[in-house]
Parts: structure tokens; C-alpha cells; sequence
């Protein structure tokens, strides 16, 4: 393709720079701004780094597959995450070692290994809603985004770890927001402030790896010690080279433990507490959801066929992954000089992609701020642009856990949804929280009712 050898549109220095306190509290919101004023390809003037922000779904094609290879993850955002899951694949820069580890990790993941997944959820789905009788009969208020992130991490814990962690969700849970929230910190101050500096964020943050590292040096130790078994943990402890030697260091071991806990719950927990959100606010959706499940599940314990089945819970699901993506941005930076819809990136730029913002491309959405689960019929979702809906990110560095998250989220769905009616308190305003993942500001508090 013909560079035009001038940089995109973009705001410019100064005008950035008017904007920051925009664009640090609700920098979604700027990105989708700065699309509608500027259109698909973005420059922002950074002092001592060139950003390009893409948002059409064959430049963004073209970064995360097609010239993937040109693009690795030493990014800010990417670093920043690094201090809690270290070269995890979820940060590892890219390459071989990146392969390796994506091979070993990848049967834990296939259809087979996804199939225990089921009972798995179906467990954590009933203590949760144990402990949701009790509440409903104490008036019904719970923390919906709180009971999702300890039915995820336990489902978490079992499927990859075979863990019971669930009597120490509620600490685990608290630690690993604890060290979210220092990245929220560290990403607003934006730069790296070092660990030793003392203030009080370093200080709850070293408490909260502590937490954590501990939970997983537990882990790793009760299983070194038996037979590694076929989930992921077994996988990580069990690969070996030719000569018949561990591939992975017990730090590497780590680094995909502690990733995988937190890249596997606190997005699928998001994408659920927005999917209950959505639903509350369209009373029409949920029953018809509702009686999807009544109508293919009655009262049995769901199988794994069924989940294919449940195809407007699907839909739903999707369509509020499209709305809050809980992953909603994804940042890569050029290697070398290369040219995106006919502009140059300058090679050590940074290449800014939001899923927020492709979801709602007028020409792709239509009516893009409407939550219609029917967008994802399956003839709709075939003839759209493969980029156009990215959750999941696309190309090589694909979500690994697409499939798990997609097929974990919907069980949750149906098993509560044909118990229960979430609503939102009168007079509730959800605050959306766009930093490490989107989150709702203040968690979401609702109000259960039992179907009789
Ligand atoms: C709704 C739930 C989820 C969302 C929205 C989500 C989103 C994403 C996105 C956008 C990426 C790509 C990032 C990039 O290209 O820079 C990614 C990668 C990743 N995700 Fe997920 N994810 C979810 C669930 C999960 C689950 C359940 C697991 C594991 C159990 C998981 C583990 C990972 C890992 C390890 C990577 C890095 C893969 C690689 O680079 O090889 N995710 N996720």
C-alpha cells in the first residue's frame, strides 16, 4: 500500500495535553471521541513516543495477524502488568519462548479438557446460590460483581490447578483487586513509581503479592510432590525437553500460575457482572433468556451439549462482551517502520487498539449503544468483518481462554438466571471503570429475587 507519508490526524500536542484529565478518567471514552473526530487511524503527539490509535477492523487485521511479527508487547500497559504475572504469556514479550509456552499450555484448552469444565462450574454455581438463599431471605442484596469473582476464581482454581480454593476466594479475590488497583495507580501517575518508595499503595501492594504468592507456592508444592495430572498445572510441571529435563523454571511455573488466576477470572467475572447489568436494565431480554433455560434445561444439571444450545443466552453473552469488553484495550509496539491504512508508523511506535471502541462502530453496530442480543444471530455474525467483534484480541495472541471463558460464562447464566431475577436498586448509576479491565467503579450492587 502507498504511504501518504504524513502522519494521521490526531489532536496534536497541546490539545492533547488539555484533554489528560479526559482522557486518565475516562480514557474509553476519549478513545471513542477521538475516532468520531478523527476517524480510523489516529496520531497522538506523545512527548518522546508517537501513538497511533487504529480502529478499523483490517488495520487492526493487520497488527494482530497479518504483521504480527512486526508487533511485540513491550508496552506500558504490558509492563505494568508484568510486576504481578511476570513473562506469563498473557505479558511475555512474543517468539519462541512465547510459543513454547503457548504449546504446552494449549491442551489444557481443547474441546476435551473443556469438557470437565462443566461439572466444575455447576458446583461453584450451586454453593454460590446457597449462600443467595440466605440472602434473599435477609432482603436479597448482594455484591453481583463480588459473587462473580469468587465463583470465577474457583472454577478457575479446580479447572487448571485442581485447587480447592474455595475457602480463601474471599482473600484471594480481595488481594488480587489490591494489586489491580496498584496497576490503576501506577497507569494514572503514569510512570513506574519503584517499589521501594514508600507509600502506601507499595505497602498494599507488597501485602497483596504476598497473599498471592502464597496461594500459589501452595499449589505448585502440593503438586510437585504427586502425579502432575493433565490440567494446565500438570502440563506446566510435566513438559520436558529432549534430553528429559523441566522446560519451565519454577519462576516460569509461576508466572503462568499467577496469570492464569487473574487473566482467566477477573475478565470472565466483568463480562458477567455487565452481562447481569444489561440484563436488569432490559427486562425483555432476560425473559426470554429465562425462558430459553427453563424450556431446554427444566431443573437437570446442564451437560456440556446443552451449552451450544442456549443460544440466546449466547447471544446475550456476546452482546454485552461487545458493549463492556472487559479487556478493552490492547497495545502493541512496532518493532520496525511499517505503514497501517496508508499512514507510516514510525518503528518503536505505539499501536493503541480498543475493543470498546471497534464495538461500536456505527457501519459495523448499527444503533452501536442498544444492547440487541439478536446482532449475534448466526447469519449477522457470519457476514460481518472477523475484527470487527475482538473480546478476545485475534490473530496469534488470541484469547486462550475464549472458549473456557464463553462456555464457563454461559453455564453461570443459565443455572442462576432460572433461579433467580437480578434488578438494580431504584435510582442506581454505574460508574464505568476503564483501567486495567472495564469494571464497574463501585462493584454492582442488586437485588435477588427467587423464581418461584
Ligand atoms: C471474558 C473473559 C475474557 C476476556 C474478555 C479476555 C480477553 C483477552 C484478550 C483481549 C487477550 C489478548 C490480549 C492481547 O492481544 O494483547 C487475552 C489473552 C489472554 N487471555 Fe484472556 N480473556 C478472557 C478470559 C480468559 C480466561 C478464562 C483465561 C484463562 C483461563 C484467559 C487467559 C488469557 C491468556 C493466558 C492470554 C494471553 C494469550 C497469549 O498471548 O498467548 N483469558 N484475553
Amino acid at each position: 500500500m502507498q504511504s501518504k507519508l504524513s502522519n494521521p490526524p490526531g489532536p496534536g500536542s497541546w490539545k492533547l495535553l488539555s484533554s489528560l484529565r479526559n482522557l486518565r478518567d475516562q480514557p474509553h471514552e476519549y478513545l471513542l471521541s477521538a475516532f468520531q473526530e478523527y476517524g480510523d487511524v489516529v496520531h497522538f503527539d506523545i512527548p518522546g513516543r508517537q501513538a497511533f490509535f487504529i480502529n478499523h477492523p483490517d488495520t487492526v487485521q493487520h497488527v494482530l495477524q497479518m504483521n504480527h511479527r512486526n508487533y511485540d508487547k513491550n508496552t506500558f500497559q504490558y509492563n505494568v502488568l508484568s510486576r504481578i504475572t511476570g513473562k506469563g504469556l498473557l505479558t511475555n514479550e512474543g517468539g519462541e519462548d512465547w510459543l513454547q509456552k503457548r504449546r504446552i499450555a494449549q491442551p489444557a484448552f481443547s474441546k476435551n479438557s473443556l469438557e470437565g469444565l462443566v461439572p466444575i462450574v455447576v458446583d461453584a454455581v450451586e454453593s454460590m446460590l446457597m449462600g443467595w438463599e440466605e440472602a434473599n431471605q435477609r432482603g436479597g442484596l448482594i455484591d453481583v460483581d463480588r459473587e462473580m469473582m469468587q465463583c470465577t476464581l474457583d472454577v478457575v482454581a479446580k479447572m487448571l490447578f485442581g485447587a480447592d480454593l474455595s475457602n480463601q476466594t474471599y482473600r484471594l479475590t480481595g488481594a488480587v483487586m489490591d494489586a489491580l488497583d496498584y496497576l490503576i495507580f501506577q497507569t494514572r501517575t503514569l510512570m513506574m513509581i519503584p517499589g521501594w518508595f514508600p507509600i502506601r499503595e507499595n505497602r498494599v501492594f507488597r501485602e497483596a503479592m504476598t497473599t498471592i504468592e502464597q496461594a500459589v507456592n501452595e499449589l505448585i508444592d502440593r503438586r510437585s510432590n504427586s502425579t502432575p495430572g493433565h490440567d494446565l498445572l500438570g502440563r506446566l510441571l510435566a513438559a520436558q525437553d529432549e534430553s528429559g529435563q523441566p522446560v519451565l523454571s519454577r519462576q516460569e511455573v509461576r508466572d503462568e500460575v499467577v496469570t492464569m488466576l487473574i487473566a482467566g477470572h477477573e475478565t470472565v467475572a466483568s463480562s458477567l457482572t455487565w452481562a447481569w447489568y444489561l440484563l436488569a436494565r432490559h427486562p425483555e431480554v432476560r425473559v426470554s433468556l429465562q425462558e430459553e433455560v427453563v424450556n431446554m434445561l427444566g431443573n437437570r444439571e446442564p451437560v456440556y451439549a446443552d451449552v451450544s444450545n442456549l443460544v440466546y443466552t449466547q447471544q446475550a453473552y456476546h452482546e454485552a462482551l461487545r458493549l463492556f469488553p472487559p479487556a478493552w484495550l490492547i497495545t502493541r509496539r512496532a518493532k520496525d517502520a511499517d505503514v497501517v491504512g496508508g499512514y507510516p508508523i514510525t518503528a518503536g511506535g505505539l499501536v493503541i487498539i480498543s475493543p470498546f471502541t471497534m464495538h461500536r462502530r456505527p457501519d459495523i453496530w448499527p444503533e452501536p449503544d442498544q444492547f440487541i442480543p439478536d446482532r449475534f444471530s448466526e447469519d449477522s455474525h457470519r457476514e460481518r468483518h472477523r475484527f470487527g467483534f475482538i473480546p478476545f484480541g485475534g490473530g496469534p495472541r488470541l484469547c486462550i481462554g475464549n472458549r473456557f471463558a464463553e462456555v464457563e460464562a454461559t453455564l453461570i447464566l443459565a443455572m442462576v438466571a432460572r433461579r433467580f431475577s437480578l434488578k438494580l436498586p431504584p435510582d442506581t448509576r454505574v460508574a464505568v471503570e476503564a483501567l486495567v479491565t472495564m469494571r464497574p467503579a463501585n462493584g454492582m450492587p442488586m437485588k435477588i429475587e427467587a423464581i418461584s
